[in-house]
């Protein structure tokens, strides 16, 4: 794991998310960041650096934006195999579910995944990461679920722990078993509850942080997902849920009742759940991606935070639903189709992405969190999605080491 220190000096704008500095991004002009092994030091306006950070190996931001590295809080990245051609056909009029009832969607990546080695698997995900990576992500989420059998869910959550081990990014593990029924189990879902709780999750738990459920119609209903739910948490594994992607399935009722971390998607919410949500403290991640990739409508990104939410972004990363990368893009997304603020989307990408998975080191920038920042190509933040398709990232720095890019 890399430790560095520098001073990033010369940021037009850098971004905090100090809650006691001005506006919802903490922002100040003209600034600079010393990082100490790894961690924030000092930071505040370049004309006020104190004489102690000056001799520190110095990064010159040539008048960037500065944010704290994104925290990408879901994604399935880890798989094998291509759903162009299911891609395609979505675009001539079948449904997501449609397809997913014919036995492909997450069943033909499913087939796709078991058939790889734990080298073609890593073949194909480790360059995801890295284009990640190089787009400012420097903790990533991601989840097991294209296994659904012990041996793969196991081999998935392999391929992430050497993620975290061999890239400059943080990776999360979540256990995904309940993605949905694997085929040998097909029309016996409280089967494959039974054995995914007695079998596959006693074995993945010491793998994983968290444990995730696809809640919703035609998947798993409220009822198995709190089994799996709580069973997980007796071992150790914090819930988190998709919930109400597909309909009003009561899946976001279920992670405030069970105090998820998270629950994710939550399109078709209602008054209720938003104040469900809010009491119990759960964070809500939205996925901007899929509403896009699926060309649907967004979640009401703006009702969630009006009512005090906490709200993060993420790619939800996948090869069905949302074949999107970088946090960049999102960010462009959550502001052109969900029509969140630039402030409400940049706080959601980093310190909402944090919270999302339960770490309160990072996200923000303030003396002791984490030296993790990503260097815009752009002058301010508001270009993320004033240019779209610009390249957006001119350097990526995590602990307080250079790891893309150049300054
Ligand atoms: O988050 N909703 C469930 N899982 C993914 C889709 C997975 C797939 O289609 O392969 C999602 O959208
Ligand atoms: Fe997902």
């Amino acid at each position: 794991m890399v430790s560095g220190s520098l001073l990033a000096g010369n940021i037009g704008q850098l971004v905090t998310n100090e809650p006691e500095r001005d506006g919802l991004l903490g922002e100040i002009g003209n600034a600079a960041v010393a990082v100490v092994d790894g961690h924030v030091a000092w930071l505040g306006s370049a004309t006020e650096i104190p004489a102690e950070w000056l001799d520190l190996p110095q990064l010159d931001c040539g008048g960037a934006a500065v944010l704290p590295g994104f925290v990408d809080a879901h994604t399935h990245l880890a798989f094998a195999g291509d759903r162009a051609d299911e891609f395609g056909r979505r675009l001539r009029g079948e449904s997501y579910e449609d397809l997913m009832a014919a036995g492909g969607g997450i069943q033909s990546t499913v087939a796709a995944t078991r058939a790889a080695t734990a080298g073609d698997l890593l073949a194909t995900t480790m360059p995801r990461v890295e284009r990640m990576l190089r787009a400012g992500t420097t903790t990533v989420e991601i989840k097991s679920g294209y296994g659904l059998d012990l041996e793969t869910e196991l081999r998935l959550l392999g391929a992430i722990a050497a993620i975290d081990d061999s890239l400059e990014i943080d990776a999360i593990p979540t256990f995904l078993g309940a993605h949905t029924v694997p085929p040998e189990f097909a029309g016996d879902g409280d089967g494959y509850v039974a054995h995914l709780i007695e079998e596959i999750l006693p074995a993945c738990a010491p793998y994983a942080r968290f444990c995730d459920v696809f809640c919703d119609e035609g998947v798993f209903t409220v009822e198995q997902a709190r089994r799996i739910l709580l069973a997980g948490r007796q071992r150790g594994l914090e819930p988190r849920l998709h919930a109400n992607q597909l309909a009003a399935s009561g899946g976001a009722r279920l992670a405030a009742d069970l105090g998820a971390v998270s629950a994710d998607h939550l399109d078709h919410i209602d008054d209720a759940d938003v104040d469900a949500l809010r009491a119990a403290g759960v964070v809500a991640v939205l996925l901007p991606g899929v509403s896009f990739s699926l060309r649907l409508p967004q979640a009401p990104g703006n009702d969630l935070w009006d009512a005090g939410v906490t709200v993060a972004l993420a790619t939800d990363c996948n090869p069905g639903t949302s074949n999107i990368e970088t946090m960049p893009f999102v960010i462009a997304l959550a502001c052109l189709e969900m029509g969140l603020s630039p402030e409400r989307a940049i706080w959601s990408a980093t310190r909402g992405g944090a919270l999302a998975v339960g770490l309160e080191d990072r996200g923000r920038l303030t003396p002791g969190a984490l030296g993790d920042l990503v260097v815009l190509a752009h002058p301010s933040y508001v270009h993320l999605a004033y240019r779209p398709d610009a390249p957006p990232v001119r350097a990526v720095i995590k602990r307080g080491e250079l790891v893309a890019g150049s300054a």
